[in-house]
């Protein structure tokens, strides 16, 4: 290790002026330089949580287009499944752990490292971190460690540095560790469909939301917006009062909606495509709407 009086100007740049220590070892100069630029990396990552405890109002759909949307624009996406249902995993053709492989439950709860859990998928820039089945205990393991609301954090801070978005696709509930996975976003956005109960759930989400906000003393989370899923058209006059509450939230910003596109949707999935990447699709506006929606959230800017 070699002694160094004073450290070169790049050490002082990248602390951003603030000189250094006189007496600093060659090791030390280089940690320092390092912490700085991870840090530089970190506080471009984006993690963004797509979440309503309503089952099947489209999460997972979204979070696997808006993952291709981003990919498009040539960010490196991470897609962490939070829902043992692991649709998201499977969504992009990864195979989930086996009870003997390491887990995302293992990792989130001994604080190991995350790296050798992310898988690359089909698509160049979009990597899965997998759920697996033992995750279905895994709120209660959280609850019981005392410390489960910021466990979450810890593993998505080690994963910053190497993504410029992270979309973690939640499980539809509110418990534990949906809690400590929002704490570990930056912001959310929520996903709808056109449904008297999508309204509760939207109101139930957003408090569940607060609170846990308030537990873990963050007054920094930022909720994106809502997206609207499964749109269909025209609509009963009942659905159309909802879908207009929807639109213009009091509390939510409106940020677009999908209409029902089965068919691309599925095809693509069958081949662990978003369809911005499966371009042989019987329609080619569907992707589209999730380009608009990627801009409205100031995701990417239109191109
Ligand atoms: N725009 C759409 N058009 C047609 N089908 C859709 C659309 N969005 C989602 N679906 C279908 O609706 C079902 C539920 O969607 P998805 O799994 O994305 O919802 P989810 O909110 O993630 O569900 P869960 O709460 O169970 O995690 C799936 O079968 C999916 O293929
Ligand atoms: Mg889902």
């Amino acid at each position: 290790m070699t002694e160094t009086t004073a450290a070169p100007t790049i050490g002082a740049q990248a602390a951003g002026g603030t000189p250094p220590p006189k007496k600093e070892t060659e090791q030390e100069r280089q940690d320092r330089i390092r912490a700085v630029l991870e840090q530089h990396r970190r506080e471009q990552c984006r993690v963004l949580a797509m979440c309503n405890q309503k089952g099947g109002v489209g999460k997972t759909t979204t979070t696997i287009q808006l993952a291709g949307t981003l990919a498009e624009y040539g960010r490196r996406v991470l897609v962490l499944d939070g829902d043992p249902q692991r649709n998201a995993t499977t969504g992009f053709r990864v195979r989930p752990p086996g009870p003997n492989d390491l887990t995302q439950a293992k990792v989130v709860l001994d604080a190991l490292d995350p790296l050798p859990l992310i898988r690359e998928t089909n698509v160049p820039g979009i990597y899965v971190l997998p759920a697996s089945i033992d995750m279905s205990g895994l709120s209660t393991a959280l609850r019981d460690t005392g410390t489960g609301l910021r466990l979450y954090r810890i593993m998505v801070d080690k994963l910053r540095p190497f993504f410029d978005d992270i979309l973690f696709d939640q499980r539809p509930a509110l418990d534990m560790d949906t809690d400590s996975q929002l704490v570990a976003c930056d912001g959310a956005i929520i996903m709808t469909d056109v449904d008297e109960w999508s309204m509760e759930g939207l109101k139930m989400q957003l408090a569940q939301q607060s609170r846990a906000m308030r537990r873990a003393e963050r007054d920094d989370f930022d909720v994106i917006g809502l997206i609207i899923g499964r749109v269909q058209k025209p609509m009963g006059k009942f659905d159309a009062e909802v879908y207009k509450l929807l639109q213009s939230h009091p509390r939510v910003r409106c940020l677009g909606e999908i209409p029902v596109r089965a068919a691309d949707l599925k095809e693509a999935r069958n081949k662990g495509l978003p369809v911005t990447h499966y371009k042989k699709t019987a329609r080619t506006d569907t992707a589209e709407f999730f380009r608009g929606i990627a801009v409205n959230a100031g995701l990417v800017k239109a191109a």
